[in-house]
């Protein structure tokens, strides 16, 4: 990697503490387009989404672990009003997703960052600014001394939900069966979202999802997805 230090101290996080990989080979092409683009459509470490140039009335939606991007180039081609705000910390599938993007294109419509989704909501999205959230297979740690490193947590989900406008929605999926369990009753009792399915519920897949490459291997392995639809409550919380 032959990123300048100027442009890793902005756009790479390498000192924030996270559970799983950040690193790995990325080519001389996909820098190219990660210096190309991260300027242009990054979101840099000293900066928030008011600072994104998002254009007004656009509905601003995020995915956190986009992986390869795949699903997030779907969404752009789906709702061409959406504003897409990708959250992933491995810094391979932030160079495949910026070139998908491009290639697409949909690179200007979206907004991409390497930086843990926590620091990310906590730090330079505001209270109530986005309109959805989607989470598509989130790392199962399936030893339960590893619980700990899931992603959906309480803290994560009362999180979220303030950084949810009323109405705004989270959706989920996994193909491991422990895991969508433990996002459901986590995200059950958060306070101020709604289970789309009712209490304990798991909702049909979207018509129009595409499998994510996630999914596709749970699938040749033989497992089912299940999907999680949370709406935030109009009401305070
Ligand atoms: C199992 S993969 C799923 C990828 C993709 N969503 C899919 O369905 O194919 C989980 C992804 O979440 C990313 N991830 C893990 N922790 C994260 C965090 N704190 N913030 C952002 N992304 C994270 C990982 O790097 C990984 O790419």
């Amino acid at each position: 990697m032959r990123l300048t230090r100027e442009f890793r101290d902005q756009f790479i996080q390498h000192e924030m503490r996270t559970y799983g990989r950040k690193n790995g080979f990325v080519t001389t092409g996909q820098q190219a387009r990660l210096e190309r683009w991260l300027p242009v459509i990054g979101l840099p470490k000293d900066k928030t989404l008011n600072d994104a140039d998002i254009p007004g009335g656009s509905p601003v939606v995020m995915e956190i672990g986009f992986g390869n991007g795949d699903f997030l180039v779907h969404l752009a081609d789906m709702h061409a009003d959406w504003t897409l705000i990708g959250v992933e910390i491995y810094l391979p599938g932030v160079a495949k997703a910026v070139g998908r993007l491009e290639d697409a294109g949909f690179i200007e419509r979206a907004r991409i960052t390497q930086l843990p989704a926590q620091f990310v909501l906590e730090r330079q999205v505001a209270e109530a600014q986005l309109d959805g959230v989607y989470i598509n297979h989130p790392d199962p740690w399936p030893k339960a001394r590893h619980h700990k490193r899931r992603l959906i947590q309480k803290d994560f989900a009362e999180l979220l939900v303030s950084r949810l406008k009323a109405g705004g929605f989270i959706k989920l999926a996994s193909d491991k069966p422990d895991l969508a369990e433990w996002m459901r009753d986590i995200l059950d009792a958060t306070p101020g979202l709604r289970n789309v399915a009712g209490v304990g519920g798991f909702v049909a897949r979207d018509d129009d999802r595409p499998e994510t490459k996630f999914e596709q291997r749970g699938h040749r392995e033989g497992r089912k997805s299940q999907f999680l639809h949370y709406v935030k409550s109009e009401e305070d919380v």
